[in-house]
Order: C-alpha cells, then sequence, then structure tokens
C-alpha cells in the first residue's frame, strides 16, 4: 500500500517539479518529506488558506467573515483610542491589543509578559516595554501566562492556553464551569473560541466600544458598512467589535512561510536542511504526533513540565498561581494538573521567549528541551508528564536541521501585510505613551 503511494508521490513530484520550475531536481530529502506526509494525510492537510480565501478559512457560523469585517478588525486591533478604561488617567489613550501582540515579534510580545495599561515604551520590536512607576505591581494589565501568537487562530478550537473559551470542542459538556471570574461565562452565547474570548478581551484590556466612542473616533460608518444587518443596540457594541476582531485575525494566516510554498510546490522553497529538519518533525523526533494540521497546534492539552512565568519575575504572579495548573485551573480536574495547551509553531524566531512561562529563550534550548525530557519544572508530578515527552537521541546534525526547520521554514517573512498603515483617531500604534511615541517615531 505505501509502495503504492511512494511511486504515485513520486510521480506527483517529478509533475511538480517539471512545471514549476525546470531547472530544479527533487532531493532524496524531498522525496522523504513526501512519503512522510502522505502517511499524514497528504499535504493538503498542512497548507493554509489564501488570506482572502474567506470559503476555506475556518470561521463560527455566527459571524461569517466578511471584507468589511476584516478590514475593520485590522483596525480596532492596533487602535490606541479604544483605551478608554485604564486605572488610572495617564494610560488613557496609550495601548491596543497589539502592545502584546507585537507582528514584528510574531504577533507575541517581545518580551516574556505583556503589559498593556501600566506599562510605558515598545523598544525596537516591543521588547523595550517596562512597567510604569505610577502603577502599584498589582495594577498593570498583565496575565500570568506568556501571551499566546494569535497567528493562524482560526485553527484554534478553544482558546487560551488552559481553553476556556468557546462552546465547542474539548469545553462540549463543560457548560456547568462555565463562570464570571475567568470570563468563560461568555461560552453560553454558543459562539466559538475566538468570538467569545475577544468580547471578554475588549474588557479585561480596559477598552471601550459604545455608539459615541465610535462616533469620537469616526469608526461608526465602518461599523454601519460591515454590521448593516445588526440591529442597532447591538451594532456598536463589543459584540460587534469582537466579530471585527475575529474576523480580522482568522485571516492571520503565514500562507507566505517557506514550508509552505514547498507544500504548494516549489521544491525550491526550502534548504535540504530545512527538509532534514522537516523529516524529523514528522518521523524520528516525534513532533507531529502532537502538532499537527495547518498550523501545526493541537487541540489536546499536556503537560511537558516546564517552569512557569514568575520563574521569569513577571509582575503579579507567583508560585501559587492557579493559572499554573493549566488546563485544570479551568475544569478542575486531577487529571488536567499541570496540562497546557499545544500552540502553533509559525513565526516563533521573532521573539525569543517559548512555552506557557516563557522559561527557554532560543529554538535551539527548545529543542534540548524535547531531546532530553527531563522535566524542569518540580512542582509537576511525574505521573502528570505526556508519555510523548520522552528523549529522542538526537545527534547534533539533527537538532541544528530541526531548528533551521523551526526557525527558517516555518517562518513567513511578510507579516507587515496584517498591519494597517495608520488608525483612524490617527494615534501612535501599537503603542501611545510618550516612550513609545519616540521609539516608534511618531513625532
Ligand atoms: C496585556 C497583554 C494582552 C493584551 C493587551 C491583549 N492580549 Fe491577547 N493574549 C494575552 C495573553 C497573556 C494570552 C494568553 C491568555 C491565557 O492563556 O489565559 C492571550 C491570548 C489571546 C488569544 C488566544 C490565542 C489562542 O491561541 O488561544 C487571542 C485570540 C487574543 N489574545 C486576542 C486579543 C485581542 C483581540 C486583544 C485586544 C482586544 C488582545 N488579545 C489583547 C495578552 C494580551
Ligand atoms: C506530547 C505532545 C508534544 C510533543 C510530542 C511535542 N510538543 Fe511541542 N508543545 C506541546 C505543548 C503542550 C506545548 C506547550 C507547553 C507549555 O508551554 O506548557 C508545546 C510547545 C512547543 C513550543 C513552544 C511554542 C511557543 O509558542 O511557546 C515549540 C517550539 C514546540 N513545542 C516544538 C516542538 C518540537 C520541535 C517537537 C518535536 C521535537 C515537539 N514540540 C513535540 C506538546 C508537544
Amino acid at each position: 500500500m505505501y509502495k503504492k503511494l511512494y511511486i504515485l508521490a513520486l510521480l506527483a513530484v517529478t509533475f511538480t517539479a517539471c512545471t514549476k520550475d525546470k531547472t530544479y531536481i527533487a532531493s532524496p530529502e524531498d522525496y522523504e518529506l513526501d512519503r512522510l506526509l502522505l502517511q499524514h494525510g497528504g499535504k493538503d492537510n498542512y497548507i493554509l488558506p489564501d488570506t482572502d480565501d474567506y470559503g476555506l478559512i475556518p470561521q463560527d457560523p455566527e459571524n461569517p467573515l466578511s471584507k468589511a469585517k476584516a478590514d475593520l478588525g485590522k483596525l480596532l486591533f492596533y487602535e490606541t483610542g479604544l483605551a478608554l478604561a485604564p486605572l488610572h488617567s495617564l494610560g488613557e489613550g496609550t495601548y491596543s491589543c497589539a502592545t502584546c501582540h507585537v507582528p514584528s515579534a510574531g504577533f507575541r510580545p517581545g518580551s516574556p509578559q505583556g503589559i498593556a495599561d501600566g506599562g510605558l515604551g515598545f523598544g525596537d520590536n516591543g521588547e523595550g516595554r517596562f512597567k510604569n512607576n505610577i502603577y502599584a505591581d498589582h495594577e498593570p494589565d498583565v496575565q500570568s501566562v506568556r501571551p499566546l501568537s494569535v497567528l493562524n487562530v482560526a485553527f484554534v478550537t478553544n482558546t487560551t492556553w488552559n481553553g476556556r473559551f468557546g462552546s465547542t470542542g474539548l469545553n462540549e459538556g463543560t457548560e456547568a464551569l462555565w463562570n464570571h471570574e475567568d470570563g468563560s461565562e461568555i461560552n453560553h452565547l454558543g459562539l466559538r473560541g475566538l468570538e467569545g474570548q475577544n468580547i471578554e478581551g475588549l474588557d479585561i484590556h480596559r477598552m471601550v466600544i459604545n455608539k459615541n466612542v465610535l462616533d469620537n473616533l469616526n469608526y461608526t460608518p465602518l461599523f454601519d458598512e460591515a454590521f448593516g444587518d445588526m440591529p442597532e443596540p447591538d451594532r456598536y457594541s463589543p459584540l460587534a467589535a469582537s466579530f471585527a476582531l475575529s474576523a480580522y485575525l482568522r485571516t492571520l494566516l503565514t500562507n507566505e512561510a517557506p514550508f509552505q510554498n514547498w507544500l504548494k510546490g516549489d521544491r525550491a522553497a526550502m534548504t535540504d536542511q530545512e527538509k532534514r529538519g522537516a523529516v524529523l518533525f514528522f518521523s524520528k523526533a516525534n513532533c507531529s504526533t502532537c502538532h499537527s494540521g495547518k498550523s501545526l497546534n493541537g487541540d489536546n492539552f499536556y503537560s511537558l513540565g516546564v517552569d512557569d512565568l514568575h520563574k521569569t519575575g513577571a509582575l503579579n504572579t507567583n508560585s501559587e498561581d492557579p493559572a499554573n495548573l493549566g488546563r485544570a485551573s479551568f475544569t478542575g480536574l486531577e487529571e488536567d494538573r499541570y496540562k497546557f495547551k499545544v500552540p502553533q509553531l509559525y513565526n516563533l524566531g521573532d521573539a525569543p521567549f517559548y512555552f506557557h512561562g516563557a522559561s527557554k529563550e532560543t529554538l535551539e534550548e527548545v529543542v534540548e528541551y524535547f531531546n532530553e525530557a527531563i522535566p524542569e519544572n518540580f512542582d509537576v508530578p511525574s505521573a502528570q508528564i505526556s508519555s510523548g515527552f520522552k528523549p529522542l537521541n538526537l545527534s547534533e546534525l539533527e537538532k541544528a536541521d530541526l531548528v533551521a526547520f523551526l526557525k527558517n521554514a516555518l517562518s513567513d517573512p511578510n507579516l507587515d501585510r496584517y498591519v494597517p498603515e495608520s488608525v483612524l483617531s490617527g494615534n501612535c500604534f501599537p503603542n501611545n505613551d510618550p516612550f513609545s511615541q519616540a521609539d516608534l517615531d511618531c513625532n
């Protein structure tokens, strides 16, 4: 059976190689990767949709994708003018969603912990943000886990590290747990994870959406265009804003990464080293048992025994923080303790912090951690550690190959296409405090 498929694959490869690029001859690495991907359900399983191919992008039936919504979300995500509920008035108008999801940092912060309200500065890549001394340690808008990237989030069923948002997927049957404290109450609206979470997110991140605010910032006509079929009381609400933000986030696809181009037939898009890394990813290194599908993420929760965020000296969290329990902080189940969601793997080279507690600062360290499979967090009982986390016996060359695949082949070089030229308030973005204005050359 496999032999037959292999021959078919060879034929397919030769064919695409000839049509795409007459001079390029497929290498043994190409054939091996073809064979492995066939075993993993075929290349289509891994090809991300085009950014404007709304028919192929997963979406919420309550919020069908449209260009008007995605274009509006592309402004709101960066709009510092919505920062109208800061804890201290000097924070007003200074932060946005992109303060913690910085595009040039792979839509993560450039530091272990994101700081929105209560932070100052940007640096070159979000790494220069620090706490404003006017705010007490517990006051800034910070979370107890490292911000997840929002790249390829259309392929996430239950959002956040503990997966509490969304009424479908693994959250089916968890209705009794949906509560006000962690925001999961919003699941009662029956929305997908993204649509629900972003309603909460606007509130948690101290932003205000109402008719008055939208009028002042000139957004009302755009809401009318995107949500003309919504009754007026809903149209200028956090729900509509969440629908626009979610539509935009669903289009944030890393479909120009070298691995994506290779999957679509450009055999020369990856180096031989990156191809060898990809082969390891789908075979000896076992990565694909947990990281699968188009964004190389997973819907399940596992414990790898990594350290929590307080170890980095992050604000407002400590060793007793319930967030350290991962999925169990939502379900309360003994068996879910210390288990975290499998994140997507694109554009990880853009910001040097990995795992929910930002405990690793290079991809070399991450690969070494998987290779040795020795848990670093002594709070996690060994019975909780995933059985898939086991020594890999990779050679130095193999480790370097795997890193090359992760760092280069999974990196979309053109994320700028997802960033607007300006926002309607005319404010500086993604941050608008005096230090950020200087860092971002806004004046
Ligand atoms: C203060 C920093 C901060 C700000 C501001 C912020 N986020 Fe986040 N974001 C995070 C953190 C931290 C997580 C992970 C949360 C968790 O696991 O509990 C996250 C997770 C997410 C996720 C889930 C991704 C996934 O794969 O599950 C989405 C979607 C998201 N944020 C969207 C937004 C939107 C939209 C805004 C603006 C309304 C926003 N964020 C503002 C820090 C921030
Ligand atoms: C048993 C399932 C499993 C296997 C096998 C696995 N991973 Fe993961 N991976 C996870 C989980 C779960 C996380 C998040 C853990 C956490 O932060 O607590 C993760 C996180 C990561 C991260 C950090 C991403 C980020 O945004 O912080 C990278 C990189 C990564 N994995 C790469 C790999 C590679 C490379 C392999 C193969 C050598 C691999 N993984 C094998 C489950 C797995």
